[in-house]
């Protein structure tokens, strides 16, 4: 049997967001804010987590879907409140609960870790993090008696000026022996606010004499809670940081790694080098010895070996090894260039196969192509893919030459080492080893 659940608190309005959407949805570095601790609940335990979500969060439970088990809080009457209703919704519950929040991404599974060793060991009724700040950054403050033990946790608001000046916070995590928590959740009373507050289990369970553990966060930006725009972008900077040492410690380099945006979902190969304000987003894997110039963005892409890609930006497409891509040109959806294609400046390419060594250099665009290897597309190439009311599509066979601004008229078929002179419109299929050239194209000759 399973010994850890876990219950993510995730219902506050997080009205200081000032957003129409819920808080814990707010992405950091390009993953939900609430996925951080639904991913650390989901490795620490095989027990179904639960999730208490506001009133009409429709949204959050949507991105947990099966993952957890989510809870409808109602009236959100406080921390206390929240978990006694996770309790109340599950008949078989583990013997340990761990209490996390959604709005603490940068917490380490590693900490928790510590958290529930040190709770494994001495068995009281309750563990908790604490970290010491100078900063009070409105968090309870514990109180300790003369001998140093624990003795309640004070929220700010009705703390003394004595209380406030205590550095020791409460970063809002907790583990409980469950049977405890359930027994002494009802026994909390509302304060001035109406709200049912977590933290008075301390100073019940020092009150009737039951043992508690503190465990010391060493790392104070782990406790940072999100909730305004302000502390969103502060926890983004701190998730990106804790990114880019990660890869490099995996052998990325990385020229500028303040200025250079890699979201949590990327994969990077060793020896890849990475410029300044480059983003890589999504679900992007980039290979090994990649070169990734500056103001390049790649969104849901997989880059091979060896390839160089600048100043362009590349989605959902699909680069083979030793492809060279920009400066300036757009890979769109449904891109797919195989070994050693050339793309230049200023080529679009969309929904297109590139064959082995194809070229496209200058001012093109692609769309609905599929395209041979040892390609020559002359600059200024235009598959003219749309009529207005649906894409066709355009056939190049390997080895044909497209001259400098041709218009291939969708759909169309060039065939094997065929050429088009420059200006050719071509409204026609293209035998193999023709010369098409013309408004609109006609044969010329035959070049093979
Ligand atoms: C809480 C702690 C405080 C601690 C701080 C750390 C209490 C009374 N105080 O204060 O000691 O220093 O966290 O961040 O617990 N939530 C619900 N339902 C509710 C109320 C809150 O799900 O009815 C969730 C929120 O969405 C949030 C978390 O619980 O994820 C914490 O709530 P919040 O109101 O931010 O607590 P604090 O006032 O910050
Ligand atoms: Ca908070």
């Amino acid at each position: 049997m399973e010994k850890l659940g876990i219950v993510i608190l995730a219902a506050g309005l997080g009205k200081r967001m000032n957003s129409k959407a819920p808080k814990v949805l707010h992405p950091i570095c390009g993953k939900p804010m609430l996925e951080y601790p639904l991913e650390i609940a989901l490795a620490l335990s095989s027990h179904k987590p639960i999730v208490v979500i506001g009133h009409g969060s429709t949204e959050v439970a949507k991105l947990v879907g099966e993952r957890a088990t989510t809870v409808h809080q109602g009236e959100l009457l406080g921390t206390g409140h929240a978990v006694l209703k996770a309790l109340e919704s599950s008949t078989s519950w583990p013997p340990e609960t761990l209490v996390l929040y959604g709005d603490m991404p940068l917490l380490r599974k590693e900490t928790i870790e510590k958290l529930l060793e040190a709770h494994r060991k001495q068995k009281p009724a309750i563990t908790f993090l604490t970290v010491h700040s100078p900063d009070p950054m409105g968090f309870g403050r514990v109180v300790r008696d003369e001998k140093g033990n624990v003795a309640k946790i004070v929220e700010e608001a009705e703390a003394t000026s004595q209380e406030k000046a205590v550095t020791e916070l409460n970063v809002g995590v907790y583990c409980f022996q469950s049977e405890w928590l359930r027994s002494h959740l009802p026994l909390l009373k509302p304060h001035p606010n109406g709200e049912y507050y977590l933290t008075d289990l301390i100073a019940i369970a020092v009150e009737e004499g039951s043992p508690i553990e503190t465990v010391l966060l060493e790392d104070r930006e782990e406790a940072l809670g999100v909730n305004t725009r302000v502390q969103l972008a502060m926890a983004e900077a701190a998730m990106r940081r804790r990114i880019n040492r990660y890869w490099m410690e995996n052998g990325v380099s990385f020229i500028n790694p303040e200025a250079t945006y890699v979201e949590a979902g990327v994969e990077i190969g060793r020896d890849t080098v990475i410029y300044p304000n480059v983003f890589l987003l999504g679900r992007t894997k980039i290979g090994e010895d990649c070169i990734i110039g500056p103001g390049t963005i790649i969104r849901d892409s997989e880059i091979g070996d060896g390839c160089v890609v600048e100043a362009s930006v590349v989605e959902g497409a699909t680069l083979e090894r030793e492809v060279k891509v920009g400066p300036f040109s757009h890979l769109r959806p449904g891109t797919h260039l195989a070994q050693g294609v050339h793309i230049g400046n200023f080529a679009e390419v969309k929904n297109s196969y590139l064959g082995p060594g194809t070229k496209m250099n200058h001012f093109s665009y692609l769309g609905d192509a599929t395209v041979g290897s040892g390609v020559n597309i002359g600059a200024g190439t235009i598959t003219c893919n749309f009529d207005g009311y649906t894409k066709h599509p355009t056939v190049i066979e390997d080895e044909a030459f497209i001259g400098s601004d041709t218009m291939l008229v969708a759909p169309v078929k060039v065939g094997k080492k065929a050429r088009t002179g420059a200006g050719s419109v071509v409204t026609r299929d293209v035998p193999p080893g023709a010369l098409v050239y013309g408004v609109p194209a006609k044969v010329k000759k035959w070049v093979l």
